[in-house]
């Protein structure tokens, strides 16, 4: 298969991660006999540095002409300690969403046996948990009418939905849910938001579409008391952009950490696949980053937008792999492991590609 891929590996550990992702991505093509081609483009921070614009034109046209796009991260510390600044790495991301309709962000909470006691969850209450989140990703109060008023003393964000912004995220996670345990839990606060309310109303007007997905739904605080409390309740979940976003960094917990966290972002053009994870400006540099993220969001890559199931199969099992050999990066650490197995993100990657 002939795919052209671009790497956008952004700020902080965005650049650490990304790496090995691609190395991954570069050494499935070599044993399965694809034809990866790649190039580069910059955001956030970095295309900040070189151009004056997080999300340079020349990034999106790029972006819209490959096949796929290995996603890193944005941020950085210089601008999360001035909220005045006008330019910010993040509108680089949110344009990207936005421009591509990248209106599905795909979380699989997908919890590794070999981490059980990884988490600070008890491992009797984590053991088997798998989920699939469907956050929005294009609507809500990220990208409502924002300002200042009364000479800047006081501050606004809107959040709104349409029908048809609902309708295609729920079909979509309902979709999913077939292929599941055919259980699906939409998250709302429809008890306080009328974007909520009108929320709950589609998605239970698309249920009548899916008869044999057992529909719940949950008030969004919860929702996220219930995923500590019994991870194993949930299978699809499907929510509003800005309690997806919450919900997941949570529930990464249940996975072992943040850096385990994968996501594809889709919609009807290119999709884009990313860590859940953000810039890491307390770990960028020191070369201890988790790529499983970047690593298991090619995964998602090779499976979602290339078809190829056996190859993002081949992907996870080398995670695996690695795992059960007992090599931990620090944040997946506990403390029975040695301290001759914990690697940095360089070696971790080596690790991985000699089981592919
Ligand atoms: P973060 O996700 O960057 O980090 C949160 C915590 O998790 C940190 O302690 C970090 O060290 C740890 N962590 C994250 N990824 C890890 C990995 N792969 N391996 C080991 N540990 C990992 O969130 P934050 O600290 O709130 O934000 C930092 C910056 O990143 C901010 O500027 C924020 O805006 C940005 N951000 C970007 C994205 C994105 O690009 N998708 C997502 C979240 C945050
Ligand atoms: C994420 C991030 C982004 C979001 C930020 C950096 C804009 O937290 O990808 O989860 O809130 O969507
Ligand atoms: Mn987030």
């Amino acid at each position: 298969m002939k795919k052209h891929i671009l790497v956008v590996p952004g700020d902080g550990i965005g650049q650490e991660v990304t790496a090995v992702g691609k190395k991954v991505l570069e050494r499935i093509a070599e044993k399965f006999n694809h034809e990866f081609t790649y190039d580069e483009a910059l955001i956030g921070h970095v295309a900040i540095e070189a151009t004056g614009n997080p999300l340079p034109d020349e990034t999106l046209e790029k972006m819209r002409a490959s096949d796929a796009v290995l996603f890193g991260a944005v941020g950085h510390p210089k601008y999360d300690n001035d909220p005045s600044a006008k330019v910010r790495p993040e509108q680089g991301l949110l344009k990207m969403r936005k421009e591509l309709g990248l209106y599905a962000n795909l979380r699989p909470i997908k919890l590794f046996d070999e981490l059980l006691s990884a988490s600070s969850i008890k491992p009797e209450i984590l053991k088997g948990s798998d989920i699939l989140f469907f956050r929005e990703l294009t609507g809500d109060i990220y990208f409502g009418e924002k300002g200042r008023k009364d000479d800047g003393k006081t501050a606004y964000d809107i959040a709104q939905y349409s029908v048809y912004e609902v309708e295609r995220i729920a079909r979509k996670a309902f979709d999913a849910a077939m292929t599941r345990g055919k259980k699906l839990m939409s998250v709302d606060k429809a008890n306080v938001l009328e974007t909520s309310r009108l929320w709950r109303e589609v998605v239970q007007r698309v249920a009548h579409e899916y008869p044999e997905v057992q529909v719940e739904h949950q008030f969004v605080d919860s929702a996220a008391m219930l995923l500590i409390k019994d991870p194993r309740r949930f299978d699809v979940v499907v929510t509003a952009n800005l309690f997806g976003d919450i919900l997941t960094d949570e529930a990464s917990q249940i996975a072992g950490s943040m850096g385990m966290l994968a996501s594809a972002s889709i919609g009807d053009g290119t999709g884009v696949y990313e860590p859940i994870h953000g810039s890491a400006h307390d770990i960028t540099g020191k070369g201890v980053a988790n790529p499983m993220a970047s690593v298991l969001s090619a995964a998602l890559l090779l499976d979602i937008s290339f078809g190829l199931k056996e190859e993002a199969e081949a992907v996870i099992n080398a995670v695996d792999q690695v795992l059960k050999s007992g090599i931990r990066t620090r944040d997946i650490a506990d403390a029975s492991t040695p301290s001759d197995m914990i690697r940095g993100t360089e070696a971790t990657g080596e690790a991985l590609l000699k089981y592919l």
